[in-house]
């Protein structure tokens, strides 16, 4: 295996075991055309520094675009006998170049040189997470849009409590989703700095220049400590954590939607772009894609907790331990983007069923809490209309009636505020329609249509807005 370093003083050669024990190649292979954009902004530095002169970095800069270049083209075979991607670069250096390619790795260490590239990655990542969360959003609104009407039950302790609307708890979902691109931003913002030129740990006693690295690479600045910037692989925790964050949103996302597309609740029905048969139960339709992804949400925690756990106690600067953080943040990279594009068909290929939805608001008194509301309007203190409200409740379910066919001697049996306010039975049961229920909820972030109208348009313009930006 081609290895950047010397036997040890024994000479013994590595225990071929413990060679594929410790090679990274088969995970870091990935990073090949981040590490040759680094080792490009690198030797142009020697050469503008002087360290190298300047046709010698002109040489190495020309092999190594010409790698980049076959890299993008998948043209450039990697080595499987590397240790990793990085003594890679630099050995398929040499055998180009011969003795000239020896020069590349003057001022910088592989410590340094895996911490930029995988930083480059990351920042491309997030970004690329982020705008997967702004799909999702968007495949939620194209549903929402047709729904700011079509009215259903809400629920708390999975038990139906009030009037709503399809487009409200859609959008409930996207101001959960909202928080997650805004999480993945800010970490590509937090992990903007280039550790290139951080050295093993202490930088280097040649007269490297890391701003002008950080500028070629487009990061906002070099790491503020040479020793921070090889040992530290908080960016990495945090694009886990975030998704971690994400991955509770879609899988609570995909419980509803799998309880909403189940016999009992029927509220939808998910086409065959996102559903599956049985083998054999040729009847049934399985919502397999939301259920895969609320699966996928242990993977997910899992390699954050493997990453914390990775990072804690090891003492300072870079530890071997180290080389598990790629595997683990490309895993869940995959299944973020992987989970976000099927969740995306799976929201869109939702029918709903109106009729059935509005049919759960019968039962059920979901409109308690407006009766008493009523009352509050006519001023009685709130305890003393819900008590009232609570009466009407029971004497509604003894008597087997729904609370919008209450008549007179209803109201006069429930209570006296009834009669103190001269509730009239039908100017009540026209108060307690669902539709009226949901209009008169017209706070901010309430699910009036004329409310959940405006919140769609603020985030398709939101969504537009970040993707010129
Ligand atoms: N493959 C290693 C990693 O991913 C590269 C760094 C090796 N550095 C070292 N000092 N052994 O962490």
């Amino acid at each position: 295996m081609a290895k950047l370093w010397e036997a040890g003083t024994s000479g013994e050669a590595l225990d071929k075991d413990v060679e594929l024990f410790l090679s990274s190649l088969a995970v870091d292979s990935r990073l090949l055309q981040e590490d040759l954009e680094c080792s490009i902004a690198h030797s142009r530095m020697l050469g503008k520094t002087g360290i190298l002169p300047p046709e010698e970095s002109a040489a190495i800069t020309a092999a190594l675009e010409a790698m980049l270049k076959e890299a993008a083209e998948g043209k450039l075979a990697v080595d499987a006998d590397s240790e990793d991607v990085h003594s890679f670069i630099e050995a398929e250096l040499v055998r180009r170049l011969g003795e000239a390619g020896k020069a590349v790795h003057a001022g910088r260490s592989r410590n340094d040189q895996v911490a930029v590239a995988f930083r480059l990655h990351m920042k491309r990542a997030c970004k690329n997470t982020a705008f997967d969360v702004l799909d999702a959003i968007e495949a939620i609104l194209s549903v929402a849009k047709n729904h700011t009407e079509t009215l259903m039950p809400g629920y708390t302790h999975l038990q139906r409590a009030q009037p709503v609307t399809l487009a409200h708890h859609l959008l409930a979902w996207c101001a959960a989703l909202e928080r997650d691109y805004s999480r993945f931003i800010d970490n590509m913002n937090r992990l903007d700095e280039s550790p290139l030129g951080s050295g093993a740990l202490a930088g280097s006693g040649l007269p490297t220049d890391r701003e002008y690295t950080a500028d070629l690479l487009g990061f906002a600045r070099p790491s503020r400590n040479t020793m921070d910037a090889v040992a530290d692989r908080d960016a990495c925790i945090d694009y886990a954590s975030a998704g971690a964050s994400l991955m509770v949103h879609l899988s609570r996302f995909c419980e509803d939607i799998a309880l909403w597309v189940s016999t009992e609740y029927s509220f939808m029905k998910l086409t065959g772009r996102a559903s599956t048969g049985s083998s054999i139960m040729p009847q049934k339709r399985n919502p397999d894609p939301a259920e895969l992804i609320r699966g996928k949400a242990g993977r997910v925690f899992g390699n954050l907790q493997a990453l914390l756990v990775m990072q804690k106690g090891l003492p300072y600067a870079y530890n071997r331990d180290l080389q598990e953080d790629k595997e683990l943040f490309f895993e869940i990279e995959d299944t973020l983007h992987g989970s976000l594009k099927a969740f995306a068909v799976l929201v869109t290929s939702l029918v709903p069923d109106a009729a059935r939805m509005e049919d759960a608001l019968k039962d059920g008194y979901l409109e308690a809490t407006d009766v008493a509301e009523f009352l509050v309007l006519k001023g009685i203190p709130f305890r003393t209309a819900y008590n009232a409200a609570k009466e009407l409740v029971q004497i509604c379910a003894r008597k087997g009636k729904r609370l919008r066919e209450i008549d007179q001697s209803d109201l006069a049996e429930a209570h006296q505020v009834f009669a103190e306010c001269a509730v009239a039975p039908d100017l009540l049961t026209d108060y307690l329609t669902p539709t009226a229920c949901v209009a008169r909820r017209k706070q901010t972030g309430g699910p009036a249509p004329e409310k959940t109208r405006a919140e769609i348009a603020r985030l398709e313009s939101f969504i537009a807005a970040q993707r010129k930006a």
